[in-house]
């Protein structure tokens, strides 16, 4: 069985982006792989959080994950945090990278061109993202556009580490959706759906309340020619909602836009709005269930237990091959 992993940072509340983008996509592979999925909260210390907010979303992210179909039996999930391996190979790697190659990842200088004061650890990121992945030897690590660079940067270190030290590491490969990769706000459909947008109307959550949701969808921005048709670039509005749908539904664009030949954009979005309504209920109700008593901490300490296992031995044999411990 092939291995894939991936990891989401605790930053916020759970939008449709995410769920689309991420963790939907991740109960569909759970059967076809070996599967290790991770809260990132070591990473989500790249900015402040409030500490009591923090938990709750670290809480409802792994709720969220379970309640959409990720069964803990079948797919090792685990906080990031409970694994300190981590962070000891995240350095040994972060002494292998080129200043200069961390110094050109995008989010690294989106942030620096923000102007605001930003800590060290968002230049250093990408060493311990690749940490995270090839601690687990994985084949295959699914993320969003805005992470590939940073899953190239860990190709890049894997190589090097085996060049110089001899094979140890798998070369993990990037996967990205070609539909559902980058849910767009439903308000500037020019601009990626995102949890930092706290207040505005274009980003639904998986958690509010399901009719502000179906509201969000009655008021997204299409255009004015009234055909529904996919064209990203003349038709981005229209085109983020078939491609909700489609997610939603399992259908392919195609066949939806032949359901709807000379159909206005109302009813499509009614019917969207349901479907994504009763998607939502579903979860809702299963977050519920698993948000109560003490579910959670048996299924990360289940976790854990298997990524701890893994993590320790591998961290051996680096530190075996890289001449650090005294033993051979
Ligand atoms: P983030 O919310 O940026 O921490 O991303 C967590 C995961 O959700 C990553 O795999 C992202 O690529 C994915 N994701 C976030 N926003 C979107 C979006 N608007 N569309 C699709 N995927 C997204
Ligand atoms: N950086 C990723 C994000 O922002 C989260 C992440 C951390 C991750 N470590 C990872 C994703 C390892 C995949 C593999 O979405």
């Amino acid at each position: 069985m092939k291995k894939m992993l991936s990891g989401i940072k605790p930053t916020g509340r759970v939008t449709l982006g995410n769920y689309i983008g991420a963790i939907k996509p991740f109960v569909s592979y759970q059967d076809e792989y070996d599967m290790y999925i991770f809260i990132a909260n070591l990473h989500s210390m790249t900015v402040y959080i409030e500490p009591k907010e923090l938990r709750k979303n670290t809480k409802d992210l792994i709720a969220l994950y379970i309640a959409a179909g990720l069964d803990p039996n079948k797919v090792t999930l685990f906080l990031q945090s409970d694994i300190l391996e981590h962070a000891q190979l995240g350095w040994y790697l972060g002494c292998m990278v080129g200043m200069g190659d961390l110094a050109r990842m995008t989010q690294y200088k989106d942030k620096l061109a923000k102007n605001e004061s930003i800590g060290a650890g968002i230049f250093n990121y990408p060493s311990l993202m690749s940490a995270d992945i090839l601690m687990y030897d994985p084949d295959f690590v699914p993320v969003g556009e805005d992470q590939k660079q940073h899953v190239e940067l860990a190709r890049d270190v894997a190589e090097k580490f085996n060049r110089r030290y001899s094979d140890t590491f798998t070369i993990p490969q990037p996967l990205t959706a070609k539909v559902g990769g980058r849910i767009m706000d439903l308000q500037d459909p020019t601009k990626k759906m995102s949890k930092s947008d706290e207040a505005g109307k274009g980003c639904i959550y998986i958690l509010d309340d399901i009719a502000v949701s179906k509201k969000k969808i009655m008021s997204a921005v299409t255009d004015s020619d009234g055909i529904i048709a996919f064209d990203r670039t003349n038709k981005p509005g229209i085109s983020n909602l078939l491609e909700i749908y489609s997610i939603l539904t399992d259908r392919t664009i195609q066949d939806i836009v032949n359901q709807y030949l000379g159909v206005g954009y109302g009813v499509f979005k009614k019917d969207l709005a349901e479907i994504l309504g009763q998607e939502l209920t579903t979860i809702q109700e299963r977050y519920q269930e698993i948000i109560k008593g003490s579910y959670l901490d048996d299924v990360l300490l289940q976790g854990a237990t298997v990524a701890r296992n893994i993590a320790r031995k591998k961290l051996a044999k680096v530190e075996r091959k890289i001449g650090i411990t005294i033993k051979k």
